[in-house]
């Protein structure tokens, strides 16, 4: 699927990533700003933290309760939601999913 990445200045990146790369290593293959994913994808870091509108955020559905836990760890701005990108993997029906990468991150 098409996968959309956009900064705080509304600077975009996109790539089409492979169906079940998790969607950290996706944003690090295509360059993006602010996404380190320093623990390889652990649910270590938060350092892989992006935000969704409320209606992708419903189609991605909510974090599990380690990523949940993690969440109070991340950097910068944490909304409702936020979620941890190494936990979210690609497939067809994200196709033009859009990923804000928080301000700080
Ligand atoms: Fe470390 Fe996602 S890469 S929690």
């Amino acid at each position: 699927p098409l996968i959309t990445w956009r900064d705080a200045d509304g600077r975009e990146i996109s790539g089409n990533v492979a169906s079940g790369t998790n969607l950290m290593r996706a944003a690090r293959d295509a360059g993006v700003p602010g996404i380190h994913g320093d623990c390889g994808g652990a649910l270590a870091c938060a350092t892989c933290h992006v935000a969704t509108d409320p209606v992708w955020a419903e189609r991605l559905g909510p974090p599990g309760p380690l990523e949940d836990e993690m969440l109070d760890m991340v950097d910068g701005e944490w909304t409702p939601t936020s979620r941890l990108s190494c936990q979210i993997l690609a497939h067809e029906d994200l196709e033009g999913l859009i990923l804000i990468v928080p301000p700080g991150a």
